[in-house]
Protein backbone atom coordinates (compact mmCIF):
# COMPACT_ATOMS: atom_id res chain seq x y z
CA UNK A 1 0.00 0.00 0.00
CA UNK A 2 1.39 3.78 -1.18
CA UNK A 3 2.14 6.09 2.01
CA UNK A 4 3.17 9.24 2.54
CA UNK A 5 4.83 11.04 5.71
CA UNK A 6 4.40 14.66 5.80
CA UNK A 7 4.75 17.16 8.96
CA UNK A 8 4.88 14.09 11.46
CA UNK A 9 1.98 12.76 9.83
CA UNK A 10 1.71 9.25 7.96
CA UNK A 11 -1.13 9.33 5.63
CA UNK A 12 -1.89 5.22 2.93
CA UNK A 13 -3.65 5.31 0.01
CA UNK A 14 -7.52 4.96 0.54
CA UNK A 15 -9.34 5.61 -2.59
CA UNK A 16 -7.13 4.41 -5.93
CA UNK A 17 -7.65 6.03 -9.14
CA UNK A 18 -9.81 3.46 -10.16
CA UNK A 19 -12.14 3.14 -7.63
CA UNK A 20 -11.91 7.10 -7.91
CA UNK A 21 -12.64 7.04 -11.75
CA UNK A 22 -15.98 4.79 -11.15
CA UNK A 23 -16.53 7.57 -8.37
CA UNK A 24 -16.42 10.20 -11.06
CA UNK A 25 -18.45 8.20 -14.14
CA UNK A 26 -21.42 7.79 -11.57
CA UNK A 27 -21.35 11.22 -10.30
CA UNK A 28 -21.19 12.25 -14.26
CA UNK A 29 -24.15 9.40 -15.03
CA UNK A 30 -26.25 11.30 -13.41
CA UNK A 31 -25.44 14.72 -13.69
CA UNK A 32 -25.86 13.70 -17.77
CA UNK A 33 -29.24 12.12 -17.18
CA UNK A 34 -30.41 15.28 -15.03
CA UNK A 35 -29.17 18.40 -17.40
CA UNK A 36 -29.81 16.76 -20.46
CA UNK A 37 -31.72 19.64 -21.87
CA UNK A 38 -30.40 22.21 -20.07
CA UNK A 39 -27.21 24.03 -20.39
CA UNK A 40 -25.74 23.99 -16.96
CA UNK A 41 -23.03 26.23 -15.58
CA UNK A 42 -20.46 24.89 -13.69
CA UNK A 43 -18.90 26.82 -11.40
CA UNK A 44 -15.81 25.23 -10.00
CA UNK A 45 -13.82 26.15 -6.42
CA UNK A 46 -10.52 26.74 -6.20
CA UNK A 47 -7.84 25.37 -5.67
CA UNK A 48 -8.99 22.52 -4.74
CA UNK A 49 -11.69 21.13 -7.18
CA UNK A 50 -9.27 21.44 -9.96
CA UNK A 51 -8.97 17.65 -10.74
CA UNK A 52 -11.78 16.74 -9.64
CA UNK A 53 -14.01 19.11 -12.49
CA UNK A 54 -11.17 18.23 -14.85
CA UNK A 55 -12.57 14.50 -14.78
CA UNK A 56 -16.05 15.12 -14.62
CA UNK A 57 -15.78 17.36 -17.62
CA UNK A 58 -14.51 14.49 -19.87
CA UNK A 59 -17.39 11.69 -17.84
CA UNK A 60 -19.80 13.63 -18.81
CA UNK A 61 -21.89 12.79 -22.00
CA UNK A 62 -24.23 14.93 -24.70
CA UNK A 63 -24.07 17.44 -22.33
CA UNK A 64 -24.15 21.06 -23.41
CA UNK A 65 -22.42 23.17 -20.71
CA UNK A 66 -20.51 26.31 -19.64
CA UNK A 67 -17.61 26.14 -16.73
CA UNK A 68 -16.29 29.00 -14.64
CA UNK A 69 -14.00 29.65 -11.60
CA UNK A 70 -14.04 31.13 -8.07
CA UNK A 71 -12.01 31.11 -5.30
CA UNK A 72 -13.31 32.40 -2.32
CA UNK A 73 -12.80 32.65 1.51
CA UNK A 74 -15.52 32.38 3.89
CA UNK A 75 -16.35 33.40 7.51
CA UNK A 76 -17.64 31.84 10.64
CA UNK A 77 -20.27 33.77 12.53
CA UNK A 78 -22.13 35.85 9.77
CA UNK A 79 -25.63 35.53 9.18
CA UNK A 80 -27.78 33.08 7.51
CA UNK A 81 -26.77 34.92 3.68
CA UNK A 82 -23.69 34.42 4.80
CA UNK A 83 -20.63 36.66 3.68
CA UNK A 84 -18.32 35.33 1.21
CA UNK A 85 -14.73 37.46 -0.12
CA UNK A 86 -14.27 36.23 -3.51
CA UNK A 87 -10.20 36.07 -3.80
CA UNK A 88 -10.84 34.81 -7.55
CA UNK A 89 -14.02 36.83 -8.56
CA UNK A 90 -17.42 34.69 -10.40
CA UNK A 91 -17.36 36.50 -13.68
CA UNK A 92 -20.02 34.57 -15.28
CA UNK A 93 -23.89 36.09 -14.89
CA UNK A 94 -25.72 33.53 -12.97
CA UNK A 95 -29.34 34.71 -13.24
CA UNK A 96 -31.29 32.41 -14.74
CA UNK A 97 -28.59 29.59 -15.29
CA UNK A 98 -28.84 26.23 -13.34
CA UNK A 99 -25.61 26.27 -11.47
CA UNK A 100 -23.61 23.06 -10.83
CA UNK A 101 -21.07 24.25 -7.93
CA UNK A 102 -18.20 21.52 -7.96
CA UNK A 103 -16.28 20.96 -4.64
CA UNK A 104 -13.19 18.91 -3.93
CA UNK A 105 -14.83 17.95 -0.36
CA UNK A 106 -17.85 19.24 2.27
CA UNK A 107 -16.69 19.39 5.67
CA UNK A 108 -18.96 21.42 7.89
CA UNK A 109 -21.06 23.14 4.46
CA UNK A 110 -20.25 26.64 5.11
CA UNK A 111 -18.34 27.43 1.55
CA UNK A 112 -21.26 25.68 0.21
CA UNK A 113 -24.14 27.48 2.48
CA UNK A 114 -22.86 31.09 1.52
CA UNK A 115 -22.36 29.87 -1.77
CA UNK A 116 -25.63 28.84 -2.75
CA UNK A 117 -26.98 31.79 -1.14
CA UNK A 118 -25.25 34.11 -3.45
CA UNK A 119 -26.09 31.88 -6.73
CA UNK A 120 -29.71 32.63 -5.43
CA UNK A 121 -29.75 36.23 -4.51
CA UNK A 122 -28.28 36.77 -7.59
CA UNK A 123 -30.85 35.08 -10.01
CA UNK A 124 -29.61 31.44 -10.74
CA UNK A 125 -32.38 29.18 -11.72
CA UNK A 126 -31.46 26.49 -10.03
CA UNK A 127 -28.33 25.39 -7.53
CA UNK A 128 -26.66 22.07 -6.87
CA UNK A 129 -23.56 20.90 -5.77
CA UNK A 130 -21.24 18.22 -6.24
CA UNK A 131 -18.68 17.14 -4.38
CA UNK A 132 -15.66 14.19 -4.64
CA UNK A 133 -16.32 14.02 -0.90
CA UNK A 134 -18.82 14.33 1.57
CA UNK A 135 -17.56 14.22 5.54
CA UNK A 136 -21.63 13.52 6.55
CA UNK A 137 -20.87 13.77 10.41
CA UNK A 138 -19.23 16.74 10.29
CA UNK A 139 -21.95 19.06 8.49
CA UNK A 140 -23.45 21.98 10.05
CA UNK A 141 -25.43 23.68 7.48
CA UNK A 142 -28.41 21.29 6.06
CA UNK A 143 -28.77 23.18 2.78
CA UNK A 144 -25.02 22.70 2.24
CA UNK A 145 -25.58 18.49 1.63
CA UNK A 146 -24.12 17.91 -2.17
CA UNK A 147 -26.82 16.81 -4.51
CA UNK A 148 -23.79 14.49 -6.43
CA UNK A 149 -20.78 13.16 -4.20
CA UNK A 150 -18.65 10.58 -5.51
CA UNK A 151 -17.59 9.30 -1.75
CA UNK A 152 -18.65 9.70 1.69
CA UNK A 153 -15.93 9.25 4.44
CA UNK A 154 -15.56 9.69 7.98
CA UNK A 155 -14.29 12.69 9.60
CA UNK A 156 -10.30 11.91 9.28
CA UNK A 157 -8.44 14.40 7.05
CA UNK A 158 -7.09 13.59 3.78
CA UNK A 159 -5.34 14.64 0.92
CA UNK A 160 -4.72 14.19 -2.61
CA UNK A 161 -6.54 14.41 -6.42
CA UNK A 162 -6.98 18.42 -5.59
CA UNK A 163 -6.86 18.06 -1.65
CA UNK A 164 -4.07 19.69 -0.13
CA UNK A 165 -1.81 19.34 3.34
CA UNK A 166 -0.59 23.25 3.68
CA UNK A 167 -0.42 23.56 0.13
CA UNK A 168 1.07 20.30 -1.20
CA UNK A 169 -0.19 16.67 -2.26
CA UNK A 170 -2.41 17.99 -4.38
CA UNK A 171 -1.20 15.78 -7.04
CA UNK A 172 -1.42 12.41 -5.86
CA UNK A 173 -3.77 10.84 -8.13
CA UNK A 174 -5.04 8.58 -5.55
CA UNK A 175 -6.55 10.19 -1.84
CA UNK A 176 -4.86 9.09 1.36
CA UNK A 177 -5.92 9.38 4.84
CA UNK A 178 -4.36 9.72 7.71
CA UNK A 179 -3.43 7.01 9.72
CA UNK A 180 -1.49 8.24 13.22
CA UNK A 181 1.24 11.13 13.99
CA UNK A 182 4.54 9.95 14.57
P1 LIG B 1 -16.37 23.59 4.65
O1 LIG B 1 -16.69 24.99 4.25
O2 LIG B 1 -16.24 23.44 6.15
O3 LIG B 1 -17.31 22.56 4.08
O4 LIG B 1 -14.91 23.30 4.16
C1 LIG B 1 -14.61 22.87 2.88
C2 LIG B 1 -13.16 23.08 2.59
O5 LIG B 1 -12.33 22.67 3.69
C3 LIG B 1 -12.72 22.21 1.43
O6 LIG B 1 -12.94 22.85 0.18
C4 LIG B 1 -11.25 22.00 1.73
O7 LIG B 1 -10.48 23.07 1.22
C5 LIG B 1 -11.16 22.01 3.24
N1 LIG B 1 -11.14 20.64 3.81
C6 LIG B 1 -12.08 20.06 4.59
N2 LIG B 1 -11.72 18.80 4.93
C7 LIG B 1 -10.53 18.56 4.32
C8 LIG B 1 -9.65 17.41 4.26
O8 LIG B 1 -9.88 16.32 4.83
N3 LIG B 1 -8.52 17.57 3.51
C9 LIG B 1 -8.19 18.72 2.85
N4 LIG B 1 -9.00 19.81 2.88
C10 LIG B 1 -10.16 19.73 3.60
Amino acid sequence: MRSIDEQGYHFEEWLTPKQIAADVQQVANKISADYKDKEPLFVVVLNGAFMYVADLMRALSDIRCEVTFIRVSSYYGMASTGQLEFIVPLQQVVDQRDVIIVEDIVDTGLTIHQLKAYMRAHGASSVRVTSLLFKPNKLEYDDAKPDYVGHEISDEFVIGCGLDFDGFHRNLDAIYKVKESK
